[in-house]
């Protein structure tokens, strides 16, 4: 089969990080027509400019980088370096990127991409705030029926929320750009924190990053090291969740999740619940389903998956 061709659209981010990497070291798979960089962990400037770092670092420097939005639709931004720290990828010491940016708004990039290509050709990743994905929609909502699938992480239901506690980051920080991509009616497969809480970084996981013994190798296992120290001790947990990287395994390898799909709506307006994706699990309401909601992820066979691409770089 023809490799997908995919869109990621980014904030890194450690595990966006990751999650990039994972699509680069699948060249069988997945065709990276290009990254498009949003505001969300850290300031556009610096996503953007650590899309650029994590392209060399996978010895890509042709990827096209697109700087995309720089605040959500209509609030302020929120960032997370309290969890990324400052650069929004600490831990590792990783050279300031030498490619530059690519001409042009992320969002025309988006756009533009789509037309060109054939309808349901190319599948959209988006692994942070949706505001270029909304923007795009907005701007051209021809491009909904041209997507192939949206596969984003993002949202939460039964593990509710990690930045208020009723909202996943990346739904929070744009709420009303979630909203417009969960009813524009495109075929949307989501990560929820309900599956990437299973998808955690144990030492001995992250043991094996390390003993592939390469620049990428080494360089996963110290952001693992960094941005686990904040979700260990926010969760008890044994290691921290790698959220954005089940985005890209579901592309390689969709098997290792499983998931219903259901009715997903978004609450835009509540202070209280800002953010928060209400997930029709039970199927007690007669509300069309719009989403493959992922709920399991066979976790062994992920992390199996993961070291052996990243041992390619
Ligand atoms: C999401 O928020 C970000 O901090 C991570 O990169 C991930 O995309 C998890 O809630
Ligand atoms: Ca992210």
């Amino acid at each position: 089969m023809a490799a997908r061709k995919i869109i990621i659209d980014t904030d890194p981010g450690q595990d966006d990080a990751v999650a990039i990497l994972l699509a680069l070291a699948s060249p069988d798979e997945i065709e990276v027509l290009g990254l498009t960089a949003v505001a969300g962990n850290v300031p556009l400037e610096l996503t953007a400019k650590n899309a650029r770092i994590v392209c060399e670092l996978a010895g890509r420097p042709d990827i096209p980088v697109y700087a995309g939005c720089d605040r959500p639709m209509n609030r302020e931004l929120v960032t997370a370096e309290h969890v990324h720290g400052k650069t929004g990828l600490d831990g590792p010491v990783l050279p300031d990127p030498e490619m530059p940016l690519a001409d042009g708004h992320g969002v025309d990039f988006i756009i533009d991409t789509l037309r060109a290509h054939a309808p349901g050709t190319v599948t959209l990743c988006p692994l942070g705030p949706l505001t270029n994905i909304a923007t795009a929609i907005e701007k051209a909502p021809d491009i909904v029926e041209r997507v192939q699938q949206i596969v984003l992480m993002g949202g939460a239901y039964f593990e509710v929320g990690n930045i208020t506690p009723a909202a996943e980051f990346n739904i929070y920080v744009d709420p009303q750009a979630a909203d417009i991509v969960f009813k524009s009616g495109a075929d949307i497969v989501v990560m929820p924190l309900d599956v990437t809480h299973d998808a955690l970084v144990t030492p001995h996981r992250n043991d094996a990053f390390r003993a592939l013994d390469s620049k990428v190798g080494h360089a996963v296992a110290e952001m693992t090291d960094f941005f686990e120290r904040f979700d260990k001790e926010k969760y008890g947990s044994d290691g921290a969740p790698l959220h954005d990287p089940c985005v890209t395994a579901y592309l390689i390898q969709p098997e290792l999740f499983s998931g219903r799909f259901v009715n997903v709506q978004i609450e835009t307006r509540s202070p209280l619940t800002m953010g928060m994706t209400v997930a029709d699990w039970w199927g007690v309401t007669d509300h069309p389903p719009n989403a493959l909601f992922i709920s399991d992820v066979d976790a062994d066979g992920f992390f199996k998956l993961l070291t052996e691409r990243l041992a390619r770089l």
